[in-house]
């Protein structure tokens, strides 16, 4: 088939995965998940001890990183190495440390090297989603789509994805603090030029997907 490359880009909590999942599953089409790249960065570098804030080291282990991740929304897995790390790049000190790695210059060059690579294996039949993919992963996507939702909107899914183990407040200054860092290197609050708005905080996940959908059907 024609390319399709639909970049979806947002904060943590605008419901960006699992809207990105399903368009992915109703289109037939490849999906990444680019969080998943730099949250697997993240735990090898947790794991072989390197220092986040040595920027040197970090790039070193992003282009050393043996990294395997699929782009089926079939069977999804991510592993490094032989170790399928799926379930541990979800944990709470993933979540804390991945801004540290993500606003690692060097390493989002490898990384996002390595996304290209995936969406021209995926002969450009792919949802990409992240936090710089309308702007730096994949500009000339056909469709460009910025996820957005309230601040309360937000917590409130990150609440339910976590299973309400944490207060609200833990929760709500965890996503600020993850949201500013990665703010410094990307800018995914505001939309560039030519990349459509989704703003789903009244809207439930089926409706979101139905606009975004919509938004790709009107595009090809
Ligand atoms: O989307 P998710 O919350 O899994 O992303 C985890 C982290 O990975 C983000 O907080 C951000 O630091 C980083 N990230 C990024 N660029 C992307 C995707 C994710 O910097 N395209």
């Amino acid at each position: 088939g024609k390319p399709l490359v639909v970049a979806i880009d947002g904060p943590s909590g605008s419901g960006k995965s699992s809207v990105s999942r399903e368009v992915a599953r109703r289109l037939g089409l490849a999906y990444l998940d680019t969080g998943a790249m730099y949250r697997a960065l993240t735990w090898h570098c947790l794991a072989s001890g390197v220092e986040l804030d040595d920027a040197v080291a970090v790039e070193a282990s992003a282009r050393a990183l043996k990294l395997e991740q699929s782009t089926s929304v079939e069977h999804e897995f991510v592993k490094v190495g032989d170790l399928d790390i799926t379930e541990q790049i979800r944990e709470p000190a993933i979540s804390s440390a991945v801004s540290a790695v993500a606003t690692t210059l060097g390493a989002r060059t490898e990384l996002v090297r390595r996304q290209r690579e995936a969406i021209t294996h995926a002969a450009k039949r792919m949802v990409v989603e992240g936090r710089d993919i309308t702007t730096v992963v994949a500009p000339t996507a056909e469709v460009r789509l910025l996820l957005t939702a309230s601040e309360e909107a937000r917590m409130a899914r990150r609440g339910m994805q976590l299973g309400g183990t944490q207060t609200a407040e833990q929760l709500t200054s965890q996503v600020l603090a993850r949201d500013a860092q990665d703010s410094t290197v990307v800018e995914f609050q505001r939309a560039a030029d030519g990349v459509v708005t989704v703003d789903s905080s009244d809207l439930d996940f089926e409706q979101t997907v139905a606009v975004v959908l919509r938004v790709v059907l009107e595009a090809v």
